[in-house]
């Protein structure tokens, strides 16, 4: 049998992550994936601060390493090559990685690929569910928004993107305007489901404008100025009210991420690929309303739907390690000069 077995390495935001992948003939395997979150350390500041992060991830990839070989019961000679996102993200932290995975390739004299953070979350679903170029994509997270066309490896074509916020950007400020708890996708989703989407009028931005580009900053500032009439008119935020302002924003959002998205398939669908295929990544795709609207149209435009599970849909080292072997085996490898990059558009 032919075999691949790589290590993968993340830390370009706030979680610290390492995994195991091996490719049996052909067939994808993770055997572990450790992800060790940060949330604690900068839930005082109200976001990420870079410098905690970075010197988090020097402290703990170490240990995340031991812990993934340890679950997949593998010493490092088992091992075929190093992954490591090298960007985008936040430089400290993408650097601990880097360094880290530098001193493991070198002292094990095993291969070292860098992989594009984006180019992780973008080819998860030929992991999952062994999806075959050229597919569709869309990234939808706290901190992208975008579709994708997948035609290699390290072939992307973007069609269009948020020109400002991203959509889990967009709930997290939400979920701070209604006084819900932080992350705001999944308690303004909670919230929304006890409320009348239609009780508010809120704007479809750029959607009376060609192309496939978004825009969810304006939806933030419709959601502060009803919420600002609604306290003024009863001196406070009734909970109907709130549930119906989530529910107004949330349908709002999804209506703009699908329609986008039939633009976006039938653009892909000029390509006539064989096996038509639509997949979302991101921590928005949790979204139960924004999941069922994407799968919809997929359906009505004839691609099959793929949402990975949860956990390889947000930031993990599986994706990593997985990117890493899909580069290897198409020729590619980095050097003791591979650099992190906090910006790095694929
Ligand atoms: O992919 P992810 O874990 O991290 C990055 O941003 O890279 O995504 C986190 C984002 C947060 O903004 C969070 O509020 C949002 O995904 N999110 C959701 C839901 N669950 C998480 N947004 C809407 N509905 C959800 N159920
Ligand atoms: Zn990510």
């Amino acid at each position: 049998t032919d075999t691949l077995t790589f290590l993968g390495l993340e830390s370009s935001c706030d979680d610290t992550a390492a995994a195991i992948v091996r490719l049996t003939d052909g067939q994808p395997e993770i055997l572990s994936s450790v992800v060790a979150g940060q949330t604690d350390l900068h839930a005082a500041f109200g976001g990420v601060v870079p410098e905690i992060a970075a010197r988090a991830h020097a402290e703990k990839l170490d240990l995340c390493v031991e812990e993934a070989l340890e679950e997949a019961g593998l010493g490092l000679d088992a091992l075929d090559g190093i992954a490591v996102t090298a960007g985008p993200g936040l430089i400290g932290g993408v650097m601990s990685g880097v360094m880290c995975a530098k001193g493991l390739a070198a002292g094990a004299g095993l291969p070292l690929v860098g992989v594009n953070h984006l180019a992780g979350h973008a080819l998860t679903p030929r992991l999952t569910d062994g999806l075959a170029f050229p597919y569709l994509m869309l990234l939808v997270s706290g901190g992208h928004c975008q579709f994708l066309i997948a035609k290699g490896p390290e072939d992307f074509s973007r069609l269009g993107g948020t020109i400002d916020d991203a959509p889990g950007e967009a709930f997290d400020k939400a979920a701070k305007l209604m006084a819900l708890p932080q992350p705001g996708g999944p308690s303004v989703e909670a919230e929304a489901r006890k409320g009348d989407p239609k009780a508010f009028a809120f704007p479809r931005p750029l959607l009376d404008r060609p192309g496939c580009d978004m825009s969810f900053s304006g939806l933030k500032t419709a959601l502060l100025r009803a919420r600002d009439q609604v306290v003024a008119e009863h001196g406070g935020l009734p909970r109907q009210i709130r549930a119906d302002l989530c529910a107004g924003f949330q349908q709002a959002i999804a209506d703009v991420l699908v329609e986008k998205s039939r633009r976006a398939l039938a653009e892909y669908l000029k390509l006539a690929p064989a096996n038509p295929g639509f997949a979302v990544a991101g921590g928005v795709a949790a979204n139960q309303a924004i999941r069922a609207g994407l799968e919809t149209v997929s359906r009505e435009m004839g691609a099959d739907f793929v949402a990975p599970p949860l956990k390889l849909c947000t930031d993990n080292a599986a994706m990593i390690a997985w990117a890493g072997i899909e580069r290897f085996r198409s020729g590619a490898q980095d050097g003791m000069d591979l650099t992190a990059r906090p910006r790095w558009p694929l």
